[in-house]
């Protein structure tokens, strides 16, 4: 039996970030009641959220994935909870580990802990395809092993054992959802698109990169959102993982052609040593099976990565980056 989130109350983590926001507004036009709960900070700010015109049906929630009774409190009386809430940079997870620890795995057993106290219907949890590390075949099957090449993974793969072991445990309608990676307007700049884009735009002759082999799956944003309402209206059982992917994999180079061709600007490619991640922590391939998520969500990408490209370098020319070289390292 399917379910349908118009009309019901919701509790989105993580809703002032670039996945979140967008999900956010495609739950309003749902007609979902929307909780958003935006990361605590003192000048107020909701994050992406801060711009967006239309506010009805959306109650603002600051607060910490850290802090487990302001969490109890934030999922009271509401039915689906997705937890998007987490530290993404692999690099910084480098330099602090035990924040990543402490947010996304206290973080998501502190919304584990809500939900179950709470009777929450279903919780959606997002994990990453960074949890395979580099795989030992490809396309990427949703029960392949978990490696964990960076702290950002290990600390993914253990808030995604979290949840499993509720479901198991408590019979916790817990469910993961699993994207590959994910491009659009208002994605960190230090995300490898943006940075590309960010300056290719401001004219650079030379782009800073890292590594250019590794290959990646992406899909636009809006496409990973309608994973989200997929994945929180179908019929999934407690402990299931649903991966979200094109099924196409680009190296790093070709996605800088595209980019360029998506800009109509030509540059050439620059190696930054600081992007280069250490060898046997960098994931050389992260493709995708979409036949899973086709077959139990009914969910197919519909934006090609040059048509993505397009409509985000648009997007970015109307928010021009002060100093795109800024965030190339
Ligand atoms: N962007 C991708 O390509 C991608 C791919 C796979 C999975 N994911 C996952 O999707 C989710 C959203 O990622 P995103 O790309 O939108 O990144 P993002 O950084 O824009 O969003 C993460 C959000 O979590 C919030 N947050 C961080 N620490 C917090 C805390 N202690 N308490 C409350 N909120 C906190 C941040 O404020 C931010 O809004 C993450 O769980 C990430 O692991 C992202």
């Amino acid at each position: 039996m399917t379910r349908s989130l118009e009309g019901s109350s919701v509790l989105v983590t993580g809703a002032d970030g670039f996945i979140g926001s967008h999900l956010v507004e495609r739950l309003q036009a749902e007609g979902a009641h929307v909780r958003a709960l935006c990361v605590y900070n003192s000048n107020g700010s909701h994050g992406w959220l801060d711009g967006i015109d239309d506010r009805s049906g959306i109650e603002f929630m600051l607060g910490d994935v850290r802090d487990p009774g302001l969490i109890h409190a934030a999922a009271a009386g509401v039915e689906t909870i997705f937890h998007l809430a987490a530290l993404i940079a692999i690099p910084y997870s480098y330099a602090a580990p035990r924040s990543y620890v402490e947010t996304n795995v206290l973080g998501t057993v502190n919304v584990l802990e809500a939900a179950r106290s709470h009777g929450t219907e279903r919780m959606i949890n997002t994990s990453t395809s960074e949890v395979y590390g580099t795989p030992d075949s490809i396309p990427i099957k949703v029960d392949h092993a978990l490696k964990g090449q960076s702290p950002y993974s290990a600390s993914k793969i253990a808030a995604d054992k979290m949840c499993e072991s509720y479901a198991k445990s408590f019979e916790l309608p817990v469910v993961t959802l699993r994207p590959f990676n994910t491009f659009g307007p208002r994605q960190s700049m230090r995300a490898v698109i943006p940075v590309i884009l960010a300056q290719l735009l401001s004219g650079a002759e030379t782009v800073q990169l890292g590594s250019v082999t590794p290959q990646r799956d992406f899909t636009f944003v809006s496409d990973t959102v309608d994973g989200f309402v997929k994945m929180a209206e179908a019929d999934v059982e407690p402990a299931d993982v649903i991966q979200l992917g094109t099924g196409t994999a680009v190296s790093i180079g070709e996605l800088f052609e595209a980019c360029c061709e998506a800009t109509g600007v030509s540059a050439t490619v620059e190696l930054d040593p600081k992007r280069v991640r250490p060898a046997a922590s960098e994931v050389d391939v992260l493709l995708s099976d979409p036949s899973q998520a086709m077959a139990r969500l009914g969910w197919k990408p519909e934006r090609t990565l040059t048509e993505g490209l397009a409509e985000l370098a648009e997007w970015m020319r109307a928010h021009p980056v002060a100093d795109a070289t800024h965030y190339a390292t």
